[in-house]
């Protein structure tokens, strides 16, 4: 198993770093009144950014009569989470964009898992109007970012894990922590360490699976109740969408009553599947 580990934090150190410019610009956007231009300024250094970043835009919004052709223009469509959305996209796509052979999942599932839990996370933290929703949303879209590292070591050992799974009735952590000597939580985060994303985002991230650490605080608990649901709805759900459910401890410091999660639930889904169409063109 210490090899195991030995070869995982090898891997991390191959993967390349978050790009600066998308660091500065996601604290631009921290701001609700970040001046536009300001934020297009910061962006339009770094040609590889802009260039998929508009073109996501454009082929997100096939239905715009004209093409987008600047960043300001895009601003000016975007409300800031789009913006924050394109942007992770721009420079995180590479990583996120690739099929993980392991946990069973196609690119377009990671995509839709990530972008699900963008959204719930959005609703939900617009609900109990949390301190931070930048963090929650960033950190809803990155979670499970340690998959993409881990699944070069996964793929061969996913008989073993899931045989432990359904024979020993493990938990896909568990079992990954038992094979792998780690798992996709700590590795995630240890990713988003060394590109330097901020504590609290890192924090949610370590603990999306970890019941006693997810309820510590409310950025954390956002991040893996919106996980939950879309777990339970089974949007992007691989060979670890197995046995979930809602700690009541969760619910509480996320600050929900169940009748409003009930309207996070059916609003959430509408919403997704709305952008789905929209940003995805499916
Ligand atoms: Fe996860
Ligand atoms: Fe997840």
């Amino acid at each position: 198993m210490v090899k195991v580990l030995e070869y995982v934090f090898e891997e991390l150190n191959s993967v390349p770093n978050f790009p600066e410019t998308a660091f500065r610009a996601l604290r631009m956007l921290e701001d609700e009144n970040v001046n536009f231009h300001d934020l297009a300024k910061v962006i339009r250094y770094d040609a590889t950014i802009t260039a998929n970043f508009l073109k996501l835009v454009n082929s997100a919004y096939i239905g715009l009569r004209r093409k987008v052709e600047s960043l300001t223009q895009a601003f000016a469509l975007l409300g800031l989470n789009q913006i924050r959305f394109f942007l992770i996209a721009a420079c995180a796509g590479q990583y996120l964009n690739r099929p993980l052979r392991g946990y069973d999942l196609s690119p377009y599932e990671v995509w839709l898992h990530s972008l699900g839990c963008g959204v719930f996370a959005e609703l939900v933290s617009e609900k109990i109007k949390a301190e931070h929703q930048d963090h929650i949303f960033t950190a809803a879209l990155l979670h499970d970012i340690g998959k993409i590292v881990l699944d070069l070591f996964v793929g061969g050992e996913l008989e073993v894990i899931r045989e432990l799974v359904e024979e020993e009735g493990l938990s896909f952590m568990e079992a990954e922590i038992m094979v792998l000597g780690t798992d996709h939580a700590v590795v995630g985060a240890e990713l988003l360490r060394r590109w330097g994303f901020p504590q609290e985002i890192i924090f949610a991230v370590r603990a999306h699976h970890d019941e006693d650490w997810m309820v510590q605080n409310q950025t954390s608990a956002v991040v893996a109740l919106a996980n939950t649901l879309v777990n339970l709805l089974g949007i992007g759900m691989g060979a670890d969408g197995l046995s979930y459910r809602i700690p009541p401890a969760l619910l509480k410091t996320v600050g929900l009553k169940d009748k409003e999660l009930f309207d996070v639930i059916t609003e959430g889904f509408l919403r997704y599947q709305n952008l789905k169409e929209n940003l995805l063109n499916k």
